[in-house]
């Protein structure tokens, strides 16, 4: 490959900047019914035959399960030093509470073992979207009790491998499982409506307080963070209807997690539709519980948002003017705008709250279809997507906005959730018929990057 027009060096970054590939247990470990695991909403959405798009399931996924050993040494190979993996709740606790299932806890030991003695930092989110199915008929993320549910499970992880884990982060992007999965019913569990939506919401908002601080109660010298989507948002014109629509999808797009979590409460002037959860769902103390002093913020940042007024869209009146018909350059197999300077202007947005104390980008990275020639797979389009990301985190960096790590989505191709199997986010193809990877070149660019 061509290898000479690095626009950077990783020096350029700083000696402590974190690099890492970014996963999480649904979409790549398979294992579904092995040594005890108990089922997930995911597993039952996949299965449900009322979601005919789905053929597509966790089942087999990448068999990360059996194969994490030679997939840390395919990490390790790119220069990566730190591995970012989820623990699947219904692998350690199958029924969401009470009984431990040693074999789970075993594996994530053996996973935390082997990240170690290959000098691989592990980083662990503790919900990454797959609550155990247990739940489900009691209402999920819309009952109050996952509150005292999630609290159990984090004392649990964190009894039995915070002597290990350093790195912890609480949950993955708490918008996209409470609005896919209890707004608009895409993803698991695929309820719908606003009344699944706002208890949903705000109880993960309390989970992510109550997390931080279980996690700093029981794990010395813990750097705790949370993961959050973000997008920049644009208003599609300067009209007072367009740029109030971008201030209302910003609020609830950018702004609802964080701003609880920092003592701010939710941003109710822009979002209106959020007040409801102050009179129907929130009990006193609530607010307070939400907060907590985040080590860091994970910053997780694919395209940007443009966004106009729209009056048939209830609740939010606002819908996006999607890259295609804005003719865009560059879009992806997710149908996403390539827009570099967007993850930029994140780290600028999120860098503004006083009591962010670091970001790190937890995720970031680009689908392509992929193919194989010859047993290479020249993802030209993925390298350049990496180098004008990262050349704009730099860019940030060098201003003095405090970045501390990144981690590229994903290690492999994997799980992509309502969009199955299609879209490859990889820095290593899988072959999923026999299992067989391959180092695409973007994981060639990454181990020039970081090992010279
Ligand atoms: C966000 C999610 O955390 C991850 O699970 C997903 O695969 C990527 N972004 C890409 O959509």
């Amino acid at each position: 490959m061509p290898t000479s027009s690095l626009p950077f060096s990783r020096h350029d970054f700083g000696a402590d900047f974190v690099w890492g590939a970014a996963t999480a247990a649904y979409q790549i470990e398979g294992a579904h019914q092995t040594d005890g695991r108990g089922a997930s909403i995911w597993d039952t959405f996949t299965h449900d035959n009322r979601w005919r798009r789905f053929r597509d399931h966790g089942d087999v996924a990448c068999e990360f399960y059996q194969r994490y050993e030679s997939d840390l040494i395919l990490l390790k190979s790119m220069g990566f030093r730190a591995f970012r993996f989820s623990l699947s709740w219904s692998r350690i606790l199958p029924d969401g509470t009470g009984r431990v299932n040693e074999p789970g806890l075993a594996f994530y030991d053996r996973l935390i073992d082997t990240c170690l003695a290959m000098g691989i930092e592990p980083w662990v989110t503790l919900y990454h979207w797959d609550l155990p199915q247990a739940f489900e008929a009691k209402g999920g993320w819309t009952n109050r009790a996952v509150i005292r549910w999630f609290s159990e499970f984090v004392e649990c992880c964190t009894k039995a491998f915070g002597h290990k884990v350093k790195n912890w982060m609480v949950l993955n992007e708490p918008l996209v499982f409470t609005a896919g999965g209890y707004f608009a019913g895409i993803h698991a569990p695929g309820r719908r409506g606003l009344w699944n939506f706002l208890p949903a919401v705000h109880h993960a908002v309390i989970c992510q307080g109550e997390g931080g601080r279980i996690i700093r109660r029981n794990v010395p010298n813990a750097r705790i963070g949370t993961t959050l989507f973000c997008a920049p948002v644009e208003p599609h014109t300067q009209s007072i209807r367009d740029v109030r629509a971008a201030a209302r999808i910003d609020a609830l797009g950018n702004r609802l997690f964080i701003e609880p979590s920092l003592g701010l409460g939710y941003p109710v002037q822009e979002a209106p539709l959020l007040k409801q959860i102050l009179t129907k769902y929130a009990n006193l103390g609530d607010l307070q519980r939400a907060v907590f002093d985040f080590d860091f913020i994970g910053l997780q940042n694919y395209f940007r948002l443009v966004v106009r007024h729209d009056w048939f869209t209830p609740y939010v009146w606002a819908r996006e003017v999607k890259p295609r018909q804005r003719e865009v350059s560059e879009i992806t197999a997710m149908d996403w705008e390539v827009y570099p300077e967007g993850i930029y202007q994140v780290i600028r947005q999120f860098s503004a709250y006083e009591n962010v104390k670091e970001i790190i980008i937890t995720e970031n990275g680009s689908a392509f279809p992929d193919h194989v020639h010859n047993g290479r797979v020249d993802d030209a389009q993925r390298v350049a997507f990496y180098q004008n990301y990262l050349r704009q985190v730099l860019r940030a960096k060098q201003e003095g906005f405090r970045v501390g790590g990144y981690f590229a989505w994903s290690l492999m191709d994997n799980f992509e959730w309502a969009e199955g199997y299609r879209p490859r986010f990889g820095l290593v193809y899988v072959d999923y018929p026999t299992q067989r990877r391959i180092v695409k070149q973007s994981g060639e660019w990454f181990r020039e990057l970081l090992t010279r």
